[in-house]
């Protein structure tokens, strides 16, 4: 079974007038069960479009999405996934804790009925993302970073098999980042997950991932897809600073940017 499969996928922006803004052309991706692919490539290149073609908010005009083997509507509608996307999305009136709550108050597999059971998950969630301080603040009352903390913590609130993020940590400085990306490789070990992952951190990408996708500028099409043979998740968290330090980790890094910086001469590189 694979977590997402993704075929010939296009899009393209209706301009109103005349020709519209081709967003993506013709992507093709596949996302094992449990595995960790990141895309990256140039602001504007559709990787957001992407995974909201993924999440179902979006539709291709030419190409199909399968989630779990289902179509994307029926892998929103059955929650399969959980989304942590650039904007934190929070609702403004709701507390923190209750933002954190929310998915698990929507009914279908795994929804917590209790209200003790909600409370005690959004309290162990909270703290993993380090804002048990902040549960009854209002969004509003939280930095732009410490709302993208609330948000990630909502996208695990029901464990699931597939979690779809965009530039979940762009927000953070660098030693919650690298604590959360830390977390996120514990949260991959211990529950399976698989993960499509948005960054424009090419060492952010290396240290988390399975396999880097990297993208063209405008229209987006997958211009290569290099493998990070660096170990599992629970290894590379054992490893911490070693890893980010090893010269195999530094290597999978240069070769990423040469490919970005390459642009569509890179397609003759792909590794896998
Ligand atoms: N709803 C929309 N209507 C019209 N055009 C859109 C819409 N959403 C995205 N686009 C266009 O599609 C292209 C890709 O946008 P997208 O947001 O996917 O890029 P991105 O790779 O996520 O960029 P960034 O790294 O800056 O977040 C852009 O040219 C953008 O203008
Ligand atoms: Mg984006």
């Amino acid at each position: 079974m694979t977590a997402v499969v993704v075929s010939g996928a296009g899009r393209v922006f209706d301009g109103g007038s005349g020709a519209g803004t081709v967003a993506l052309t013709d992507v093709d991706l596949t996302v094992g069960e449990g595995e960790l692919v990141s895309l990256i490539g140039p602001s504007g290149c559709g990787k957001s479009t992407l995974l909201r073609l993924i999440a179902d908010l979006d539709a291709p005009t030419s190409g199909s999405v399968a989630v779990f083997g289902k179509t994307a509507e029926r892998a929103r509608k059955d929650q399969d996934y959980g989304i942590a996307f650039q904007q934190a999305g929070l609702l403004p009136w709701r507390s923190v804790r209750a933002n954190v709550e929310l998915p698990m108050q929507l009914r279908g597999a795994g929804g917590l009925s209790g209200r003790a059971e909600r409370a005690a998950r959004s309290a162990e969630l909270l703290a993993l993302v380090g804002l048990t301080d902040f549960a009854d603040h209002r969004p509003h009352q939280l930095s732009g970073g410490m709302q993208q903390r609330v948000a990630i913590a909502r996208a695990l609130a029901r464990s699931p098999r597939l979690l779809l993020m965009d530039e979940p940590f762009g927000a953070l400085d660098e030693m919650t980042r690298e604590r959360l990306q830390d977390e996120l490789l514990r949260i991959r070990a211990a529950t399976g997950a698989a993960v499509v992952f948005v960054t424009h951190s090419i060492a952010e990408a290396v240290y988390l991932s399975d396999r880097v996708v990297v993208m063209s500028p405008r229209p987006g099409r997958v211009v290569a897809t290099l493998d990070v043979p660096l170990g599992g998740p629970a290894d590379r968290v054992a490893r911490g600073i070693g890893l980010r330090e090893d010269p195999a980790y530094f290597e999978r890094v240069s070769a990423v940017r040469e490919v970005l910086h390459s642009g569509d001469a890179a397609s003759d590189r792909v590794s896998s």
